[in-house]
């Protein structure tokens, strides 16, 4: 297919993560237009950028039906959770990514629990509660450190890991009580504290076909060393050396292959991204948590290591020939570190000008930066949320990337700019 009458894809989303999808669809030979709604100011760099928010879902149809996309692809959990490909399909179109049933191992702690427990899948031993009594009489039963996790989505915030009893009732007052977290806390799972390496390890799936993708390892305490709260993702690195091929198959042969055939016999068959986090314990790899699409920013660091076109895997995930088609990935390495705004994930200022970035406006397969959080006003580039920017280099090896992505961060700031120092020490430490 040449380009004049290639397909027209339409991009859900606004993160890094889909910058990076964009950027990756973008290079597809037999994609002619991508779209992105509603996008942020690096992906208006690279596509069209459409005023309509992820949620809105039925704007969004009218646009793919109005502008002939060909095909849709979900990045982002919310649209996916409440039904975006469901709705896509009922109006004639197709949208890439799980079934509002198949999105509930990811929208439901307490299904995804369910699931594993149901298909002996290992994962942390858990319980799950509806009063707040019989939450904290539970936890006198246990040791600590353990893990309280509101039911709901969170945006990666809904987890704490009390290492006492007394910080346990409090955490459960805060979640039930308080409803700090809205909605999200009228269920709380309580769990088992899993000890190990943790990594992502996401896999390409169409009913029981499961791909696997290079691991990654995410970073998600908002502070060196894994100190501080819990955010959406400081940075990450791909691949990951200390995982060994004895994890590698358990993982795929024990939980991400189960995982989707439970699924096909729930009846809940799910295509999409399948993203597994996982705890790499004394007893082998267990389930911390399923996500139903790409990690953020996991795949600003798997994308730009994925030589198949992403095109020819998701048209034959829709047709169900997920396994007729080889997927490649370059034998480099890949490192992200997110710069935030001050005070992200809690209070923080947006608006602040970013200087800097158009010395990476020549093209550079090796110094990627996907934008988050960023938006144009005039010629400028503003910061517009918590995550603002995945610095990103391809590379031989991580070292030479860490050292690439510290380096270009010098050349790049705007006011309250802050960012982890330690990304990638986890690996170097190993290797
Ligand atoms: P989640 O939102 O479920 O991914 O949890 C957020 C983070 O909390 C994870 O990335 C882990 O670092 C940590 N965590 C969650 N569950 C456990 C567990 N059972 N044991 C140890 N750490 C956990
Ligand atoms: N980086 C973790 C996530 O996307 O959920």
């Amino acid at each position: 297919m040449g380009k004049e009458n290639g397909l027209k894809v339409l991009v859900i989303g606004r993160g890094g993560r889909e910058h990076a999808l964009v950027w990756k669809i973008s290079q597809s030979p037999k994609v002619k237009e991508v779209y992105c709604a509603p996008g942020n100011a690096g992906i208006s760099e690279i596509a069209t950028t459409v005023d309509i928010t992820e949620n809105n879902i039925d704007a969004l149809i009218q646009f793919a039906k109005n502008n002939q996309i060909d095909i849709t692809v979900v990045g982002s959990e919310a649209p996916l959770i409440s039904g975006i490909v469901d709705a896509f399909k009922a109006a004639g179109l197709k949208a890439y990514g799980p079934t509002k049933d198949a999105a509930q191992i990811e929208g439901s702690k307490s299904f995804a629990k369910q699931l594993m427990k149901k298909y002996n899948i290992p994962t942390a031993a858990y319980e799950i509660f509806d009063l707040k009594e019989e939450a904290i009489e539970y936890v006198k039963s246990q040791k600590t450190p353990i893990v309280i996790k509101a039911d709901g989505l969170a945006a990666g915030k809904g987890v704490i890991i009390p290492y006492t009893h007394d910080e346990a009732f409090q955490a459960i007052e805060h979640i039930m009580e308080e409803k700090a977290l809205g909605e999200a806390g009228n269920q709380i799972v309580i769990e088992e504290y899993l000890e190990g390496k943790e990594i992502s390890l996401m896999a390409f799936v169409d009913g029981e076909t499961v791909v696997p993708m290079i691991t990654a390892q995410d970073h998600k305490a908002a502070y060196d060393n894994d100190q501080g709260p819990n955010t959406g993702g400081m940075g990450a690195y791909a691949p990951v050396p200390f995982v060994t091929d004895r994890d590698l198959k358990q993982a795929v042969e024990k939980i991400l292959v189960p995982t989707a055939k439970a699924m096909v016999a729930e009846g809940r068959s799910f295509t999409g991204i399948l993203y597994a986090g996982l705890m790499l314990t004394a007893q082998g790899p267990k389930v911390i948590e399923f996500n139903a699409r790409f990690g953020d920013p996991e795949a600003q660091v798997v994308l730009p290591l994925l030589k198949t076109d992403i095109i020819d895997i998701i048209i034959a995930s829709f047709e169900q020939r997920l396994h007729e088609v080889p997927i490649i990935w370059s034998h480099q390495s890949a490192l992200a570190v997110v710069l935030v705004s001050g005070g992200y994930p809690g209070k923080y200022q947006t608006g602040f000008e970013i200087n800097g970035l158009s010395s990476f406006k020549k093209k550079d397969p090796r110094n990627l930066i996907f934008h988050a959080g960023t938006s144009y006003q005039k010629d400028k580039v503003f910061t517009a949320s918590g995550r603002v920017l995945a610095v990103t280099a391809i590379g031989d090896d991580l070292q030479s990337c860490r050292e690439q992505v510290y380096s270009n961060i010098t050349k790049i700031n705007f006011n309250g700019m802050y960012y982890r120092k330690d990304i990638g020490n986890k690996a170097l430490n190993y290797l």
